[in-house]
């Protein structure tokens, strides 16, 4: 997998998705998408198989967060829903991850990219002092999860694009950056507080860039797709 622009399906049925998607028959390969916990609670995993047949690479983002047993089992049953990446929470521990890894390794060896959300972007210093008794910079805090998600072996985090080079010097070059909060230049930002163009995004080192509504709320989300492959895989 190389760098890639992943459309964030933010819909709440399957007709929705379906119809939307349709709109990209024509382009060459079916677009990633990423599938969240609104379409995921509402459909079921049929949806993911669905878009599956349909050709559709498919990020699930469902942010396991649980005992490290239970986090296995759970991999176990994704692995064989063959999505192409998903994740978990890196406060759950090494050891969930580490568990999450075995759940996902299929018999062959073979398994979908996993990665790591350190700490929600919605969470800031303040909040993580007050809720979750961290003292630390959050900078720090991010960089040590997304330590400790390599030490574990995943494959990468979640991030926001402004994290993404320290990541990358922090674990190096070939752990996955994944990154939301992403704008066109001409853009409105709506609830996202730190964003990027997807330009800046290819200079900073992003690896995959996570798109909702500059493409879904687009007039023309062909168009908007295809503008936001052009500036970031070029
Ligand atoms: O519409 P927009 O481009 O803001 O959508 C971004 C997508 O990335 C949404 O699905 C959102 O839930 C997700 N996301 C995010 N920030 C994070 C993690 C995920 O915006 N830290």
């Amino acid at each position: 997998m190389g760098k890639d622009v992943i459309i964030a399906c933010d819909f709440s049925g399957r007709q929705q998705t379906l119809d939307f998607l349709d709109r990209f028959a024509g382009e060459t390969e079916r677009p990633f998408v990423k599938i969240g916990m609104e379409l995921f609670y509402a459909e079921g995993p049929e949806i993911v198989r669905e878009l599956k047949r349909r050709g559709h690479k498919i990020f699930l983002d469902l942010k396991l967060h649980d005992i490290p047993n239970t986090v296995r089992k759970a991999m176990r049953v994704l692995s064989g829903l063959d999505v192409d990446l998903v994740n978990l929470h890196a406060a759950g521990t090494a050891a969930m991850m580490e568990a999450a890894l075995e759940g996902l390794t299929r018999p062959d060896g073979s398994r979908p990219l996993l990665i790591a959300v350190t700490q929600l972007t919605s969470t800031d210093q303040q909040s993580m002092e007050r809720d979750l008794l961290i003292h630390e910079p959050i900078d720090r805090v991010v960089m040590h999860y997304a330590r400790r998600a390599k030490e574990a072996g995943l494959d990468g985090v979640v991030c926001s694009p402004l994290e993404a080079a320290k990541v990358k010097e922090t674990c190096g070059v070939g752990f996955l950056t994944v990154t939301p909060g992403v704008r066109f230049a001409d853009g409105d930002a709506g609830d996202q507080k730190r964003v990027t163009t997807p330009q800046e995004a290819k200079e900073i080192g992003s690896d995959y860039i996570v798109v909702g509504r500059p493409i879904t709320a687009a007039a023309d989300p062909v168009a908007a797709y295809r503008r936001c492959v052009a500036e970031f895989v070029g």
